[in-house]
């Protein structure tokens, strides 16, 4: 029996009460709690802000209760007919899938990259020639950006549009291109974090009030529509942030930079022990560093991932198949979908494995994974000279 606590996969990082008093003071004097409340209208103008420090165009963001519900209203906002088929890559979190489903599509599942384990829009060109999809919810999965210049220009050539699911992506995952709307979350464990929340960001105002209105039920609310406001104008949903996580949402913007560096540290030190220990025998996800990292996951012989599982079970080390059964393998007992070949999602995810990571990561912590690595990829390298 291990001696040792047990290390959990993730451990959230919210603001502390006092780091959310003055928020919380704020909506006491408002007495505003939701319906896009001043909190809220503060934190779309603050994040808008952020986001056009890293793009050429003005950017408009508005929040949502969640990703999931951002991505579903985001993808109804296309207006595509009924059963227009989205292309997603097999390799995502299952609310790619349902936000397609629910938006009333069907979803065409794709292969990802080798390198970078993303859907690329020469993947998607192919799976568009395939099946005539309308659409492309392209994802930035494991917080690896995607790059929405050259989703852009897919979309201008091919008339296909593109949604990006950047759900865990927020500080690394930038809007360069003014006609690709991309969504984050807010949910606990990711790097922005406001218990739950989530915003579409673009460069479209058009496309941006669509949403916001989607989010209120589908009722009218501008006066220059040409249609009473306070009147319903489409079949919307409520998914607006309250007031409460617009604070959440402010605190943690307030600590950030603090929050993002401590994230990037911790991952720095923990990769370079793994790779000390490990060498060649681990693979890594192709791209850029991450700004503010919120999940561990790296590629490994499928043989030593089933082996460092059942050590770290013994350890009391928690790890995860993030995403994983693959999309298809949900979607077949959910709806009607349509699966492109896989080969590469299939063989990247035989040997992915999600090890814990957060901001409270001890170097101990580290080195008993890192210890627990080493004895699963070494037991593997003997056995193969056997
Ligand atoms: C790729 C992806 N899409 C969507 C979501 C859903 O986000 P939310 O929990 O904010 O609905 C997640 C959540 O982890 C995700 O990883």
């Amino acid at each position: 029996m291990s001696q040792h606590a047990a290390i959990p996969l993730l451990t959230p990082l919210l603001p502390d009460r006092e780091a959310l008093a003055p928020y919380l003071a704020k909506l006491d004097q408002n007495r505003h709690y939701s319906n896009f409340g001043p909190l809220n209208n503060a934190l779309e103008a603050r994040l808008a802000g952020m986001f056009e420090e890293h793009g050429a165009y003005p950017l408009h963001v508005t929040t949502t209760s969640s990703a999931t519900l951002g991505l579903e209203l985001a993808l109804s906002s296309l207006d595509l007919p009924a059963g227009s088929k989205v292309i997603v890559p097999a390799l995502t979190f299952v609310a790619s899938l349902t936000a397609i489903i629910r938006a009333g599509y069907i979803p065409v599942i794709a292969d990802i990259d080798a390198q970078s384990w993303l859907l690329t829009p020469e993947i998607a060109t192919e799976a568009a020639i395939q099946t005539g999809a309308r659409a492309v919810l392209a994802v930035a999965a494991f917080g690896q950006p995607q790059d929405t210049r050259h989703w852009s220009d897919f979309q201008r050539k091919s008339g296909i549009h593109v949604v990006i699911d950047a759900a865990g992506a927020f500080g690394s995952q930038w809007v360069e291109a003014p006609d690709i709307p991309v969504v984050y979350s807010m949910h606990a464990t990711k790097s922005l974090a406001a218990g739950e929340g989530g915003l579409v960001v673009s460069g479209n105002s058009v496309i941006n009030a669509h949403i916001r209105q989607l989010s209120n039920f589908g009722i009218n609310l501008d006066s220059n529509a040409g249609f009473p406001v306070g009147h319903l104008s489409f079949v919307g949903s409520n998914a607006k942030l309250s007031e409460y996580h617009a604070a959440v949402a402010h605190a943690s913007l307030d600590q950030w930079d603090a929050q993002a560096r401590l994230r990037q540290d911790i991952y720095r030190a923990y990769r370079q022990a793994l790779e000390d220990a490990c060498g060649d025998l681990l693979q890594w996800q192709a791209g850029i560093t991450l700004a503010a990292p919120t999940i561990f996951c790296l590629r490994m012989a499928a043989e030593a991932r089933d082996r460092l599982e059942t050590i770290c079970r013994q350890r009391q080390i928690a790890t995860r198949r993030w995403y994983q059964p693959l999309l298809h393998q949900h979607a077949a007992k959910v709806a009607p979908i349509i699966k492109q070949p896989t080969p590469v999602a299939e063989a990247v995810a035989s040997g992915l494995i999600g090890l814990p990571f957060s901001p409270f990561l001890t170097g101990e912590d580290i080195a008993r994974v890192t210890k627990a690595a080493s004895l699963a990829t070494a037991s593997l390298t003997l056995t193969h000279q056997a």
